[in-house]
């Protein structure tokens, strides 16, 4: 990785897409495409307002929708639990996010899912918003640099602990990201773009916007959805990679030693996919060597499985 400040870094990342000057992608808004210009909700919007909303980032892999159908299983699960009724049927969001993708030519890409509360008063009440808003963005994204993926990424442990369970119950993909995003402003202060979030116990949880895997004499072990994180679906996936592959794979409890004395720890996220831990808190992962054997296994494999087509299960 360069030695570039990490904002420099994050501006590279950005101006590798080519929608990033233009009025581009068309943005579907409750029912039309408009331009990205004018895909704007309003001031009174409660998602805006409060964070009442769910959503679900997806992609798309050579035209077909990575796990759609579990990424919307989770996102009509999440609004269920928060008791708010998206205005669309699944087979709708579905139809709307395959439309999305063909109105920006896009066949590998990006899909942002939002559903909001939608307009209400200066309250909290969320029954008092009449109409839930929802909006599918198509983009690309590239979330880390191409080198990270070789050379594994450095992260921190974040001070401040995962909002336990019995407050918000980190399995609802909300628009609540306040916990996440002063962690990773803990990151990014570091000088990295991840931060490793601990639970009120003190024991591993999950990253800011992945899930962890950490990796001992070439056994895998990842924190159980117990210890308060996110059900990722990508982490799912890589469980079953795990035992197509013959390798132990164990959902537990995960202390923050073994981590800090694993042999390789990766991350996974639809964003970031499968990426490897080179440090943590500047003390190197296994040899320090970027990605090990293990990481490198799964990786190589879920990324046969994508060029093969991409399961939309
Ligand atoms: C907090 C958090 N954990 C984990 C993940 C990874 O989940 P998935 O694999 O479903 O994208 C995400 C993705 O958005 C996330 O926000």
């Amino acid at each position: 990785m360069s030695n570039a400040p990490i904002t420099e870094v994050l501006d590279a990342v950005t101006a590798s897409n080519p929608n990033a000057a233009t009025d581009r992608p068309y943005v579907w808004l409750d029912g039309e495409f408009v331009p990205k210009s004018a895909a704007k909700v309003s001031v009174f919007d409660h998602g805006l307002l409060y964070g009442d909303g769910c959503f679900e980032g997806i992609r798309a892999y050579g035209g077909r929708i990575f796990k759609c159908k579990s990424h919307i299983d989770r996102f009509f699960r999440s609004a269920e639990r928060i008791r708010l009724t998206i205005p669309y049927s699944a087979d709708e969001i579905d139809r709307l996010m395959r439309d999305s993708l063909a109105k920006n030519n896009i066949t590998d890409g990006y899909i942002r899912l939002v559903v909001t509360r939608g307009v209400g008063s200066l309250g909290l009440h969320p029954f008092k918003c009449p109409k839930a808003s929802v909006f599918c963005i198509a983009d690309k994204i590239s979330l880390y640099p191409p080198e990270m993926y070789a050379e594994g990424m450095p992260i921190v442990v974040a001070k401040r602990p995962r909002i336990p369970i019995d407050c918000l119950d980190p399995s609802i993909k909300s628009l609540n990201y306040l916990n996440n995003i002063l962690a990773k402003i803990e990151a990014i202060d570091a000088g990295v773009l991840e931060a490793l979030m601990l639970n009120t116990q003190g024991d591993v949880a999950e990253c800011t916007g992945d899930n962890v895997f950490v990796i001992k004499d070439g056994a895998v072990v990842t924190p159980a959805l117990e210890a308060g994180l996110l059900d990722g679906i990508t982490r799912s996936f890589v469980i079953g990679l795990c035992e197509e592959l013959g390798v132990s794979i164990t959902e537990r409890t995960v202390r923050l030693d073994e981590v800090m004395t694993a042999d390789e720890v990766f991350l996974t996220g639809t964003a970031a996919e499968i990426i490897a831990v080179k440090s943590i808190d500047q003390k190197p992962v296994g040899d320090g060597a970027g990605e090990g054997p293990v990481t490198r296994r799964l990786r190589e494999r879920f990324r046969a499985v994508l060029k093969s087509g991409a399961p939309e299960d």
